[in-house]
């Protein structure tokens, strides 16, 4: 849960590595730190807290003079968030540098092995075992030696390796997590995330696992396991650098939210032609498509919460049972998979270990496995059979908004798509593909119809508890939305299936306690209306989330919210909008770090 960056070439490495970490923040900002080869010597520099921390210790990089390095940002796994566990680690003759992201998880075999061979540790981290590894295994070779330590590492890693002996050179090594290469002239980099390259270069090669790059400034040689050298791919990024960067907002997820409705076109757009579905990607699927006799979708958190909204389209068009199932239970739950199930895995970063971990289980049940995923080239999109990217381009506020959107499109586009194949005689496809067109104006308009909503969140922004009711795919909306809210503002914010509040929950409805009530469902809002009635008459107040028209919900709501008419088996797409505006709004009354929020960090790598 980590990001790494390196660099070799003719510029100073220190400020080109800690401008990369800036970019990794997101992935971890508890401790920073950054090791600079020198000629022949190895400067490492370290700091507990964020890396304008580290920038400050070094000067920007100033202090630390040299061309060829390695930096780190960390969210602590083993061992608190202190300088000593803080990366870079030395070996004990100081002459190699190793930076880490991952786990190894036979960590505490290796201490003991290289306890008993003399080794001294200064850390309580499980990465330190890997410079002293390399040291052990050095016999003048970097490369020999990396072969001899991944062979005895268990877990996930990518790694950033100096060798004092070999200067200008730097390695990066893969496996199970994200490493990218980046091509300059006269100078090449490494990181966890392109996002920390496209200031310098736009070609990149995205390393496998197993693989591992010997850097220097004028070559790059990659590596198979074994040490035969293989030929790879470079790719250019199409991104805009701005997109990388806030763009004049305050916080990149307000950028984040207000870039929906582009996002959401991006993933629309190259898949709708005259009124159906296409994916390329999925062709080799759809003669399957009739022996699947059920969908899991499988993912966390956010991720979870779109499979939730999808499943009521998914399972409304292709007439098969939708389960959704947290990551991290179903891998424990001897789950009921085989061939005949078609597992979809949703994950805007690719890197999550639990959704990894569930859909290798799936993987081994048999099932057929789909991945619904934003960041290309990412574990979970190389594990599946199929891959749907999101197309959303880099997500950089911890928490998600336009990664949650575009998963929850994906599902949409995907209902629509099995639903061609499976019935394509079923009447109104074509309709319901042109609403899903229709679902980028409309996230507009719910941005561009809530001026109020600053207002309100001064209104409700001391709130101890706010509780969102929902039915249906309102409800699906609401788990969205209480969670967005708690994790960026720290109110604890409950999401409730309005029929369930009279069996418990309503107990906890007193006088002015806020109810946000999403009203977005034609079919559910009698029924939605009398739970409104229901929590007012016990003292609540209500915000309700509706359209403009629906005159019966205007009439007993105290405050508004409001969203343009969309079908409701596509409407939480853009529900979810004016919800995440009010979460942004309420975190920035409440002083709130909203795009890194206390415990959090935006690649959930650890289980
Ligand atoms: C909440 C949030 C998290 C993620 C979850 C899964 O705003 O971002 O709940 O949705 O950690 O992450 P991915 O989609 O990267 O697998």
């Amino acid at each position: 849960m980590c990001g790494i960056v390196g660099y070799t070439g003719a510029q100073n490495a220190a400020p080109v590595l800690l401008e990369g970490l800036k970019k990794l923040e997101y992935r971890g900002y508890d401790s920073a730190g950054i090791a600079v080869m020198d000629q022949d010597r190895i400067e490492v520099s370290k700091v507990r807290g964020r890396i304008a921390a580290l920038c400050e210790k070094t000067r920007d990089g100033a202090s630390v003079p040299g061309c060829t390095g390695i930096g780190h940002t960390r969210w602590a796994t083993h061992g608190a968030p202190t300088e000593e566990n803080a990366h870079p680690h030395l070996s004990n003759d100081g002459r190699i540098a190793v930076v880490h992201n991952g786990i190894i998880e036979n960590y505490i075999a290796l201490r003991e092995e290289l306890l008993r061979e003399g080794y001294h540790f200064l850390s309580e981290t499980d990465t330190e075992v890997i410079v002293h590894l390399l040291e052990y295994y050095y016999r003048g070779n970097v490369r020999d030696a990396l072969i001899k330590t991944a062979n005895r590492l268990q877990g996930s890693y990518a790694l950033g390796v100096i060798c004092a002996d070999e200067p200008g050179k730097v390695y990066a090594v893969r496996e199970a997590s994200p490493l990218i290469l980046g091509i300059g002239l006269g100078e090449h980099f490494f990181a966890s995330d392109v996002t920390a390259l496209v200031s310098h270069t736009r070609s990149v090669i995205y390393l496998e696992d197993g693989e591992f790059a010997e850097l220097s400034a004028d070559s790059v040689r990659v590596f198979d396991c074994s040490g035969r050298e293989i030929a790879k791919k470079t790719t250019r990024i199409l991104w805009d650098v701005q997109a990388a960067e806030k763009g004049g907002y305050e916080h990149f997820m307000l950028k984040e939210i207000m870039e929906q409705p582009g996002a959401v076109k991006a993933t629309i757009a190259p898949r709708i032609r005259d009124g159906k579905v296409l994916f390329a990607e999925l062709e080799g699927l759809v003669p399957h498509l009739p022996s699947i006799r059920k969908i899991v979708i499988t993912a966390c958190g956010s991720a979870y919460y779109a499979g939730c909204a999808g499943k009521y389209a998914l399972e409304r068009l292709c007439r098969v049972p939708v389960g959704v199932e947290l990551a991290s239970e179903l891998r424990y739950s001897d789950p009921l998979i085989d061939s005949g199930t078609l597992v979809i895995a949703i994950s805007q970063s690719g890197e999550t270990a639990d959704t990894i971990a569930a859909l290798r289980e799936c993987r081994e049940r048999g099932a057929a496995t789909l991945a619904v995923v934003n960041v290309v080239g990412s574990s979970v999109a190389s594990l599946a059979d199929y891959t749907v990217y999101t197309w959303a381009g880099p997500e950089i506020a911890v928490a998600t908004t336009k990664g949650y959107t575009t998963q929850v499109t994906v599902l949409y586009l995907l209902a629509l798509f099995f639903a061609e194949h499976l019935y394509p005689d079923t009447f109104g496809l074509g309709r319901m593909a042109e609403t899903v067109q229709t679902l980028p104006r409309r996230i507009q308009e719910a941005i561009d119809m809530n001026a109020s909503i600053p207002a309100l969140a001064a209104k409700y922004h001391r709130s101890p508890a706010l509780f969102f009711i929902g039915r249906n795919t309102d409800y699906a909306a609401a788990l969205e939305g209480a969670l967005k809210m708690k994790e960026i503002s720290y109110l604890h914010a409950e999401a409730y299936a309005a029929g369930e509040l009279k069996h418990g929950t309503i107990a906890l409805i007193g006088e002015h306690q806020p109810v946000i009530a999403l009203c977005c469902n034609p079919a559910v809002m009698e029924k939605s209306l009398s739970n409104i009635v229901e929590v007012k008459s016990r003292g609540a107040e209500v915000l309700a989330l509706t359209f403009r028209n629906n005159q019966k919900i205007l009439s007993v709501a105290d405050d508004l919210l409001f969203i343009p008419e969309v079908e409701a088996l596509f409407s939480a797409a853009v529900e979810i909008v004016p919800l995440q505006l009010l979460a942004y709004h309420v975190a920035r009354e409440n002083g709130c770090d909203i795009d890194k929020p206390k415990n959090l960090a935006k690649s959930v790598t650890v289980e």
